[in-house]
């Protein structure tokens, strides 16, 4: 067996006397996709926000490719090729898609006093970067914008594919998309996949998570709810698990009137 990405056993993390996360264990493998589910406060972004960087954990063992790590910036996650797309992404909206997609490492030419802003790579890398992951803008020019909220997390996805992440996180990458839109982003998330990076997936929606997933954790209240690979929960069973399973048959029960189906 190779060595998971991350792995990650028995982590708890509190606020102060909130424990918002306790007892999580699951893996990342290079070209699959972890899925993490729960309902708001759950826990969700306190788990990504540990392997992000962004919080250290309190309890358990956090692992990247096997070692023992411990994040005091989210710079140092990404030295270790952990990227993170957040869901309000850090975008400077007036900014070219090209600008956004280098942000802080444009290409340059010349030395010194000299140096100046390589554009024509830049538009040129950005076009064919966005290209190879399917993406298809007619102008790299145009300000991040001005694109719709799928097509900026794909450029976010593509990004991140591009500077040589090894695992992406994506916390709610579809939550305020359409139907269409959201099916865009998932592909993107099953591309970065298939060229072998290991994918964290952050949903409320199980309808999302299954068809891309490999295995799900779901987290209920900061603790694990359940922890499945894809091949022992079918989408009903997910979706009943995270509706909180006879919580629901009861107000599904309630909702029809009290009439058995
Ligand atoms: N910085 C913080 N300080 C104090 N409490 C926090 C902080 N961040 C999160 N919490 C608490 O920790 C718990 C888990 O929050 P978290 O943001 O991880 O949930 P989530 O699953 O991402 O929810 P959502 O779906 O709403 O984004 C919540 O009770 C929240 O109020
Ligand atoms: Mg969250």
């Amino acid at each position: 067996m190779t060595t998971p990405l991350i792995e990650v056993s028995g982590i708890g993390k509190s606020y102060g006397s909130v424990i918002a996360l306790r007892e999580v264990s699951t893996v990342v493998n290079a070209g699959e996709v972890t899925c993490v589910l729960g309902d708001n406060g759950a826990g969700k972004s306190t788990l990504i926000k540990i392997l992000a960087g962004v919080h250290q954990h309190d309890t358990g063992e956090f692992l990247v490719d096997g070692e023992p790590v411990r994040f005091d910036s989210p710079r140092a996650a990404l030295d270790r090729g952990i990227a993170t797309v957040y869901q309000d992404l850090a975008v400077v909206p007036l900014m070219s898609v090209w600008r956004n997609f280098f942000l802080g490492s444009e290409p340059t030419i010349g030395f010194g006093p000299l140096r100046m802003l390589d554009r024509r790579t830049g538009r040129e890398t950005t076009k064919r970067a966005l290209s190879e992951m399917g993406i298809d803008l007619r102008d790299v020019e145009q300000p991040v914008g001005t694109l719709s909220g799928g097509e900026r997390q794909c450029v976010a996805i593509a990004r991140a594919v591009h500077f040589g992440a090894k695992v992406l996180i994506l916390d709610e990458p579809t939550a305020a998309l359409g139907v269409k839109q959201a099916g865009v982003v998932l592909k993107y998330v099953a591309q970065a996949r298939d060229r072998g990076l290991g994918v964290v997936l952050i949903t409320h929606n199980p309808h999302h998570a299954y068809p891309v997933a490999d295995r799900f954790l779901l987290l209920k209240r900061g603790a694990p709810l359940g922890h499945h690979e894809k091949s022992e929960i079918d989408i009903g069973e997910l979706t009943r698990q995270m509706a909180g399973g006879a919580e629901l048959e009861a107000l599904e029960h309630e909702l029809h009137g009290g009439e058995t189906t």
